[in-house]
């Protein structure tokens, strides 16, 4: 090893061609094999090290930290990080970096793809087909619900909530949403046509929910059994932001009685374990977090990542700096 470079360990299976760029800067550190690492392990393989990469898998907290005098940035590939103690890492002068904005689009996409999935029943009915439970066509086969001229719900209007309003245009939907700052009157009615309502507005009034904030102790449970009781018989409601922001027992029992129509969840609480009785309702579209999975916007949101530990090695200051306190210390 050169012992002039700083080493980095770049926790997750990544393109290897996108990692090359790291090579002028850093020992690598690799696991291309794609193991999760224990607590234990990761403490393990982050001594000496400069930096790491990693997804929202490694959760960086005090203990942690506190075992890793040398480490200097931890750069996740996703926008979000609420797998990192953002107060323990500015105390332990650890500069805490994400991949915003590059996903916005692809996951804007996904989120229409799962809310058009659930309304119109689409995975439901290929399992009947697949099935052989096909004999006749009818009247009221699989019917669903309308997206166009139906009224989109948004709750989080960041920059990925505001791509999926823009797409509503086309649909001619009504756009509402509810979010913790409002947008500017330019935003709303130029760029995305969308009303902000209280939360109770957008619960009852919705034909489809897409949530699209961010996870924090705040947002824990935004969607709990109170909530779906409040929302129309007939609307979806589509999760593509982060499990733990629906309280997925209060769902499965909304989604069971018919309380609202169906669901479609790219997020879970406890992912990549889910709620079992998740499988037996079929008024659900269940995908395992793929929303920014493009293989353009992964390769960008990797490489947002390599941006960040590469100024911080160069001794700049990262673009997506979450932790900007840290610079003071
Ligand atoms: C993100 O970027 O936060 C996505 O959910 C992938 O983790």
């Amino acid at each position: 090893m050169n012992p002039t470079k700083p080493t980095l360990l770049v926790a997750r299976a990544m393109f290897p061609d996108a990692l090359a760029r790291l090579n002028d800067y850093f020992e690598l550190e690799l696991n291309q094999e794609d193991r999760i690492f224990s607590p234990d392990e990761l403490t393990e393989r982050l001594q000496g090290k400069f930096g790491m990469i990693c997804t929202s898998s490694a959760k960086i907290n005090q203990d942690l930290l506190a075992k890793l005098p040398e480490l200097k940035i931890i750069s996740t590939i996703a926008v979000g990080y609420d797998n990192f103690d953002l107060q323990a890492c500015t105390q332990h002068q650890v500069m805490a970096t994400n991949a915003p904005d590059v996903l916005n689009e692809t996951t804007a996409d996904f989120a229409w793809a799962l809310m058009m999935a659930t309304a119109r029943r689409v995975t439901e009915a290929e399992h009947f087909l697949r099935n052989g439970e096909w004999q006749k066509w009818g009247v009221d086969f699989f019917v669903g619900a309308d997206i166009h001229g139906s009224r989109l719900g948004i709750l989080g209007m960041g920059r990925i909530g505001q791509a999926i309003a823009r797409r509503a245009a086309g649909f001619g939907m009504d756009v509402i949403y509810h979010n913790r700052s409002r947008l500017s009157a330019e935003q709303e009615t130029v760029a995305h046509h969308a009303r902000y309502v209280d939360k109770e507005s957008l619960l009852r009034e919705s034909d489809h929910l897409i949530l699209a904030l961010p996870y924090s102790p705040e947002s824990h449970h935004s969607i709990a059994a109170a909530e779906l009781a409040q929302m129309k018989p007939s609307a979806t409601l589509i999760n593509i932001a982060r499990g733990g922001i629906v309280d997925d027992v209060a769902l499965i029992a909304a989604l069971r009685n018919r309380q609202i129509a169906g669901a479609g969840l790219d997020v879970f609480e406890n992912e990549p374990r889910f709620h079992p009785d998740f499988l037996d309702l079929k008024n659900v579209v269940l995908t395992p977090h793929i929303a920014s999975a493009s293989e353009r916007t992964r390769r960008a949101m990797v490489n947002r990542a390599i941006t960040n530990v590469i100024a911080a090695v160069r001794g700049e200051v990262p673009p997506d700096l979450l932790n900007r306190d840290v610079l003071e210390m």
